[in-house]
């Protein structure tokens, strides 16, 4: 089994607030969570999902090998950003490797980037006879930018690590948070899973673990601390402040009334993405709202979210079924990262899947 004499592979998440390392072993109701670790990022390294500076990621993953201990150099990387795309197609149906060999070609239509300049990965989720009597195929296709690609691969070398693969962040997180899209748990009906970052916001349905709509918004918490900022016209440091306050009830009215402001545009903007998803003629009610990122901590996010969707939104706890005993987390540490640990613990299980 993966996960023994340092073969394990490390689940790499590199955000716009941190990057963050998780070793996990074990499957389903066994996991484990061997490692985990952070560094913070100075503001400006990663915008928009993307890496900006590169100097200061590699430095973090550096050091965040130094101060975790971790045996493993191979990582996989998630990705977010406006430069991966998914995209739902039907198409004639073909055996996978046909379909394989002509890939590129025979997706050209569907990708909004050229594809000699991107990598193409793709799923195929059914196959169905069409009413017109054709045999079809419904493919989940995942094109990301290669220099994209090449820039978070590049980064993570230099910082002393080994890429061995790339993942959609927003898998990750469904991974990490739904038992149902592990297929451990079965669910009647689509699950949402959301995770509100700083600046990148995921969202992803899948029925049963099979995905259905990815959308990524490039917005998060940290827009809340710029509307603060800018409303009460100080740094963003004490705007950053000033909204941890407000989630423990203390703040002028006038903090309040600024921070709902922006949190009801986020809800807007989450909103509206699920409202195209339920939109589709073959979509399904959603079962459940699953929240989770250091954005959903937002003062009235959640209850927003809830309110508009007329759903219960549940936080999730990544950790809750994982014995955490070897990665030598205390409790408190736990609760502390949980919210913002989803995308590494989903990498690190899906990797170690393989
Ligand atoms: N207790 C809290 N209350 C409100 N907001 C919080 C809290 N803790 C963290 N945040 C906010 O969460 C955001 C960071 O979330 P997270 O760590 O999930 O993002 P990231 O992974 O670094 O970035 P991204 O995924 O957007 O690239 C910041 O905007 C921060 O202000
Ligand atoms: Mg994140």
């Amino acid at each position: 089994m993966i996960g023994f004499g340092g073969t394990s592979i490390v689940g790499l998440d590199i955000g716009t607030s941190a990057v963050r390392a998780a070793v996990v072993t074990g499957a389903r109701g066994s996991a484990a969570l061997q490692s985990f670790g952070q560094v913070p990022l100075p503001v400006g390294a990663v915008m928009d999902g993307e890496i900006q500076d590169p100097g200061p990621v590699s430095e973090a993953v550096a050091e965040l090998w130094k101060r975790v201990k971790i045996k493993s150099k191979k990582v996989v990387i998630g990705i977010a950003n406006q430069r991966v795309v998914v995209r739902q197609v039907d198409l004639p149906f073909q055996e996978e490797k046909e379909f394989r060999a002509a890939l590129r070609f025979q997706v050209s239509d569907f990708i909004p980037m050229p594809v000699e300049t991107a990598e193409i990965d793709f799923q195929i989720l059914d196959d169905y006879v069409s009413e017109t009597g054709e045999h079809m195929m419904r493919v989940l296709l995942v094109a990301a930018a290669t220099d994209m690609v090449e820039s978070f691969i590049s980064a993570a070398s230099a910082g002393g690590v080994e890429p061995v693969g790339i993942d959609l962040a927003a898998f990750a997180v469904a991974r990490s948070v739904s038992a149902a899209a592990r297929g451990d748990a079965g669910l009647a009906g689509a699950e949402a899973v959301v995770d509100i970052g700083a600046g990148v916001t995921n969202i992803m349905v899948h029925d049963n673990g099979e995905p259905r709509f990815v959308r990524i918004l490039l917005t998060g918490g940290d827009d809340a601390t710029r509307a603060l900022a800018e409303a009460l016209d100080m740094p963003l440091e004490e705007a950053e402040a000033t909204k941890l306050d407000l989630g423990r009830g203390v703040g002028a009215p006038q903090a309040q009334q600024a921070l709902s402001a922006r949190v009801d545009e986020l809800v807007e903007e989450i909103r509206s993405s699920l409202e195209y998803y339920l939109s589709q003629p073959e979509s399904q009610p959603f079962s459940s709202l699953l929240v989770t990122g250091g954005g959903s901590l937002t003062p009235g996010l959640s209850e927003g979210l809830e309110r508009s969707m007329n759903l219960p939104v549940r936080r999730s706890a990544p950790l809750a079924d994982m014995n955490i005993s070897k990665s030598g987390l205390t409790e408190e540490q736990v609760a502390q990262v949980e919210p913002v640990a989803a995308v590494a613990l989903g990498l690190a299980m899906g990797a170690s899947q393989r």
